[in-house]
């Protein structure tokens, strides 16, 4: 089954957990954390983030777009979030952060931006529980898809299944209705959704209509 992940940078920042119970059938929930270093935007840290999950009914997946993720990745993973990813073109040490967040219990995810190439992940598949193909730049919500991000997802899925990895092939950034299915297509399994679940007037059947979109 399709999982998907509505991103709350979408949402009504000051009511939070009417928004998270809006999205209770959700997968997951997506958690966009920018320091305005990493990308020219400023969203919310820990503390923010500690009290989503506490309140989500939905376990959280925090995407991390950050510099320096050797330093607070881990937080993340202690405050209990299901998932953490940081970002490859700003890790120092890939490998043995994502070993850390494992450690603490996290799945640990490793993203790429648009023009960040994926072979050099090939030979350590194993070491994550989800990679992140954006497909925007990161930084803002309501961005249009890029179809030229796909070859790189179908290289990932086709190095994941020469390995027979369990590897989750995650997409962010302008997916909807009319984008879920080539993504899917090209072997993403968990989708990010912002404008298009928290700009529905239904989110929960926003959700459900993605997931079926996606399984086809
Ligand atoms: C963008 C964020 C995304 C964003 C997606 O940098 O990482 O998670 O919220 O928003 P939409 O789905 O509206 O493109
Ligand atoms: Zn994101």
């Amino acid at each position: 089954m399709p999982r998907i992940n509505p991103s709350i940078l979408a949402a009504d920042f000051v009511n939070m957990q009417t928004e998270l119970a809006r999205i209770a059938g959700a997968d997951f929930v997506h958690v966009d954390v920018m320091d305005n270093h990493f990308v020219p935007n400023l969203t919310f840290g820990p503390q923010m983030v500690g009290r989503i999950q506490e309140t989500s009914p939905v376990p959280l997946d925090v995407h991390l777009m950050i510099d320096d993720p050797d330093r607070w990745a881990p937080e993340y993973a202690e405050l209990g979030a299901a998932s953490v990813t940081f970002h490859l073109e700003a890790a120092a040490s890939p490998v043995s952060l994502a070993r850390t967040l494992r450690s603490i219990g996290a799945r640990a995810g490793v993203a790429v931006k648009p023009a960040t190439p994926v072979e050099n992940l090939f030979e350590v598949l194993n070491e994550f529980d989800q990679i992140l193909v954006m497909t925007v730049e990161p930084g803002f919500g309501g961005q249009s898809f890029m179809p030229e991000t796909m070859p790189k997802l179908r290289a990932l899925a086709d190095e994941a299944r020469r390995r027979g990895s369990s590897v989750w092939l995650q997409v962010d950034g302008g997916i909807g209705e009319s984008t879920i299915a080539q993504a899917a297509e090209a072997g993403a399994d968990t989708f990010v959704a912002g404008s298009a679940v928290f700009g529905a007037d239904d989110p929960d059947r926003a959700i459900q209509s993605l997931r079926s979109l996606a399984a086809r």
